[in-house]
């Protein structure tokens, strides 16, 4: 049974090792941008027993939107609902804090690499619509053009 709670401090380096299990998606460099902005950032985990399987993190730099930086659940736990949980639970809370835009960024369909797919898949499922391409994006290596999502979870006119 898993459950989706807030995380606390301590629950950083069970983040890293979720990143660090997922060696299609995350390389070693973003270990290091998780440890970074875990401590400023809202995050959530989903755990099973007393094991950290999946983690969603979240930014707010103004006072009505805010950013999923991190969503990643362990391999052997993906596509059981785990990752809905998180985003659902992150989503919920926001939207009582009064946000009403949140935006996630992935690789975009341009590229060949096909992991993506399913990750594009389930942020479309959760009712994020792609609004931008950019290429690259900073940070990002050239040809590999990221993908702009965003939810609304209000209207705001
Ligand atoms: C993206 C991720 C966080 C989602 O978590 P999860 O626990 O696997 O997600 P869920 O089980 O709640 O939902 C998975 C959905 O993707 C769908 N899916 C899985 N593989 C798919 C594929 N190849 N093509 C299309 N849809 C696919 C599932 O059917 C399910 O959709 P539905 O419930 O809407 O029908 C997780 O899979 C993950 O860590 N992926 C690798 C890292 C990553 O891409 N992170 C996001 C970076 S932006």
């Amino acid at each position: 049974m898993t459950a989706v709670r807030r995380a606390t401090a301590e629950d950083g380096e069970a983040c890293v090792e979720v990143l660090a299990s997922l060696l299609d998606y995350f390389t070693p460099d973003t270990h290091d941008d998780l440890r970074h902005q875990f401590p400023t950032g809202e995050a959530w985990v989903a755990v099973d027993g007393s094991h950290i399987v999946g983690f969603a993190l979240v930014e707010q730099r103004f006072p009505t939107t805010a950013e999923i930086l991190f969503a990643a659940v362990r391999p052997g736990h993906r596509n059981h609902g785990i990752g809905t949980l998180l985003v659902d639970a992150a989503l919920a809370e926001l939207a009582a804090a009064s946000v009403v835009l949140v935006e996630v960024k992935t690789l975009d369909a341009s590229s060949s690499y096909k992991p993506y797919k399913a990750t594009r898949a389930f942020w479309e499922r959760r009712g994020f619509r792609q609004i931008d391409c950019i290429d690259p994006l900073p940070g990002w290596l050239p040809g590999d053009a990221s993908a702009v999502y965003v939810a609304a979870l209000e209207a705001t006119r």
